[in-house]
């Protein structure tokens, strides 16, 4: 059995995970969502005390780590050594820990594997930063997913703020600026757009519409590779 790989990609705050979230809800898809996996070895690495920077140390973490995406009631949690970290890693602190972590190659390398064989099992849409180039290159369908970095930090000010936590939006705009920087000026895998992805602007589009555009973009790349 050939089952369907969606890859999509882009900067943090594109609205990326909840658009792929509705969108493999949809279509029954599973969803992966990788930037969880590179949290939880952030989050590992700040209850260590090991800064992000410190890529020795936190090669020499990794053994000792164990990552898991389960599902409950079609909701993804993710399982740090068995303890469900789903909540922990949605702070700040954490995205900016999962930035630095994740150009560390031992860090990369760790989930590569693991992300392969997710794709191994059934239909699946995973999102991250670097599906469509480094982990699925032969994805039939590959989506790069974006918007102006006001659009991306007004949207992270709004998702952070109503979850109750203390930010600004100068503060949150600077850390969009800060972790696009970092994600694509990384040595190993960074962030860019795979030759054959499509391109989404999401700037100008409600939730709905980006997941319809989505939704689009799957079927036609299905139909195109089915020959229809
Ligand atoms: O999508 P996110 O904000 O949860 O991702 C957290 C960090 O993890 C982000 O700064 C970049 C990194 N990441 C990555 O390098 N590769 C991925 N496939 C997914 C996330």
């Amino acid at each position: 059995m050939n089952y369907i790989s969606v890859a999509i990609d882009g900067p943090s705050g594109a609205g990326k995970s909840t658009v792929a979230r509705a969108a493999a809800a949809r279509l029954g898809y599973v969803y992966v969502d990788t930037g969880a996996m590179y949290r939880a070895i952030g989050l590992a690495a700040c209850r260590k005390g090991i800064a992000g920077e410190d890529a020795d140390s936190i090669a020499a973490m990794l053994p000792a780590i164990d990552i898991r995406l389960v599902y409950q009631g079609g909701t993804q949690h993710i399982l740090l050594n068995g303890e469900d970290v789903s909540d922990a890693i949605r702070t700040p602190e954490i995205a900016r820990y999962a930035s630095k972590v994740s150009a560390v190659p031992a860090v990369r390398q760790f989930l590569l594997e693991t992300q392969r064989d997710m794709a191994k099992n059934g239909n699946i849409l995973m999102d991250g930063r670097d599906i469509g180039t480094v982990i699925l290159p032969d994805a039939p369908v590959k989506i790069f997913l974006t918007a102006s970095v006001e659009t991306r930090a007004a949207r992270r000010y709004l998702e952070l703020a109503g979850k109750g936590q203390q930010v600004t939006r100068e503060g949150v705009l600077r850390d969009v600026v800060e972790r696009d920087r970092q994600d694509m000026s990384r040595a190993v895998a960074p962030l860019r757009q795979a030759a054959d992805a499509v391109l989404l602007d999401t700037s100008e589009m409600t939730l709905e519409e980006s997941i319809k555009a989505v939704l689009a973009i799957i079927q036609k790349k299905t139909e195109e590779n089915r020959g229809v």
